[in-house]
């Protein structure tokens, strides 16, 4: 018996690796977190499979849930929202069931912010502007930021952004920001990417609007000079005199054949 914890992707049904669409077919019991996980997947169920929606189970009730899974012998898939490296609530699961001796592995996904510049088509690093993408979020009620980790913080890096879980203080996002990439700066807001009523706010620093955060709260904020810059370095790696192993070039490479 094994818990396969997978990743479900941002949204679409089938933004899914087949891996993880398998394993859900292979699964008499599957624990999915019902806020975000698209209901669709589930289709994916073997006939008579127990299918819970852990949204309103406490973490002891989820652990219960898979204990007995355990008991009876049953392969479980437990579904969380994108990925499962960040904000999933995974590592509080992973120690319980260490702890129980109940083995486990997993499955990654298609995380919401590589959808959400899906959506934008863009590249979050372009040569020359920005070089790192920081997957970053604010305090919120349940959890709070370690010290360090501010928004300012992550802005004198002039990185690019992906600012999680915040959608509701973007005037706090503008404020703490603005003096780091200068109000012209490009912000997107993608609301739902990947989901048929994804809505995406092109906006810069200076004009973002804080009341857009008002109604949906599934959304991603992403800061930066990458985003839509028309200035930018070609990479070398495709500059036609570098010389690479895979594409020697000149009488003598540095890599020869
Ligand atoms: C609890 S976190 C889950 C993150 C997830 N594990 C991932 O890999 O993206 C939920 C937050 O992720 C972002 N998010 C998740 N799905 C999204 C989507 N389809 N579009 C935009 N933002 C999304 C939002 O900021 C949301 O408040």
């Amino acid at each position: 018996m094994t818990v396969h914890f997978i990743g479900a992707g941002p949204g679409a049904a089938d933004l899914i690796t087949l891996r993880g669409r398998d394993l859900i077919a292979a699964c008499p019991v599957c624990l999915y977190a019902g806020s975000l996980v698209p209901e669709a997947l589930l289709a994916h169920c073997p006939p008579g499979a127990r299918i819970v929606n852990t949204a309103p189970l406490s973490l002891d009730a989820i652990i219960d849930e898979i204990r007995a899974a355990h008991e009876a012998g049953q392969d479980v898939a437990r579904l969380h929202s994108g990925d499962l490296s960040v904000w999933s609530a995974m590592g509080e699961q992973l120690r319980r069931l260490r702890a129980l001796g109940i083995p486990y592995d997993v499955t990654p996904g298609v995380p919401s912010f590589a959808a959400a510049a899906a959506a934008l088509g863009a590249e979050l690093t372009l040569p020359g502007v920005a070089q790192s993408v920081v997957l970053t979020r604010t305090s919120g009620r349940a959890s709070a930021m370690p010290d360090g980790e501010t928004l300012a913080a992550f802005g004198a890096t002039g990185a690019t952004l992906a600012i999680h879980l915040s959608v509701h203080v973007l005037a706090r996002v503008q404020t703490e920001l603005t003096p780091h990439y200068g109000a012209d700066c490009p912000v997107a807001v993608v609301f739902r990417a990947s989901w048929p009523d994804q809505r995406i706010i092109r906006t810069t620093l200076g004009a973002l609007d804080a009341s857009i955060g008002e109604g949906e709260r599934t959304a991603l904020i992403l800061v930066g000079h990458a985003l839509g810059a028309e200035e930018f370095d070609e990479s070398r790696l495709y500059a036609g005199d570098y010389d690479r192993r895979f594409r020697p070039v000149g009488t003598a490479p540095r890599f020869p054949e």
